[in-house]
């Protein structure tokens, strides 16, 4: 199944799917993940989703406060947003320890079907992560199903961050 899903960047075709995918992840608390703006504009998706899709796309253009320029996809299956893939095109200091490069989530009523897999194998093959080159992944050290996705598509360990506010991170680099 998860052999026909697209990566596409977020567009205005999509909001319905989206806004399903956002009750869901709204269930299980996880819907900071899913909407993935700055934590001011968390409320946009609900009160303009137009603005909502701007405010992303120009992200890949304009480092949002405290942030770093990214691109943000959604996975693709049949008609339905079944994930969100952010790819971040440079590091800060937070973003060495905890975050990485690429961070992931899934729709909780599609996981376990193979879409974070693919949809990482997807990311790596764009250009802005050919451009990266080595890519810094991390999970939380309890996270099985993420550290899967990153080994099953090259990932190799690196170390383990200890943090004292938060879960420990694994650290791991992909190299294309
Ligand atoms: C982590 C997450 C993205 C995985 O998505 P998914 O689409 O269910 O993952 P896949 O189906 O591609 O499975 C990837 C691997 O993890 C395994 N896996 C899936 N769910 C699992 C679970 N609950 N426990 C243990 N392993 C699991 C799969 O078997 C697969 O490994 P395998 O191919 O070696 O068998 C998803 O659970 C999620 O969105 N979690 C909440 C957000 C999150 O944790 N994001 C990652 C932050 S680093």
């Amino acid at each position: 199944m998860s052999e026909n899903i697209q990566l596409i960047k977020v567009s205005m075709d999509y909001q319905d799917s989206f806004m399903d995918g956002l009750k869901e992840c709204e269930k299980e608390s996880s819907e900071q993940a899913w909407i993935y703006v700055h934590e001011k504009d968390l409320a946009l998706p609900k009160e303009s989703f137009s603005s909502y899709i701007e405010t992303l796309l120009d992200y890949e253009f304009t480092a949002p406060e405290f942030f770093v320029r990214g691109i943000t996809y959604w996975a693709i299956m049949g008609n339905e947003v079944v994930g969100r893939l952010g790819l971040r095109l440079e590091l800060n200091e937070e973003l060495e320890k905890l975050g990485g490069h690429i961070g992931y989530i899934v729709r909780p009523s599609f996981r376990g079907q193979g879409i974070a897999s693919k949809m990482l194998a997807l990311a790596l093959e764009t250009d802005y992560a050919k451009d990266i080159g080595k890519l810094l992944l991390t999970c939380d050290l309890n996270n099985e199903a993420s550290e899967r996705t990153i080994l099953k598509n090259g990932g190799v360990f690196y170390d383990i961050v200890e943090l004292e506010s938060r879960a420990n991170k694994k650290r791991f680099w992909i190299k294309l």
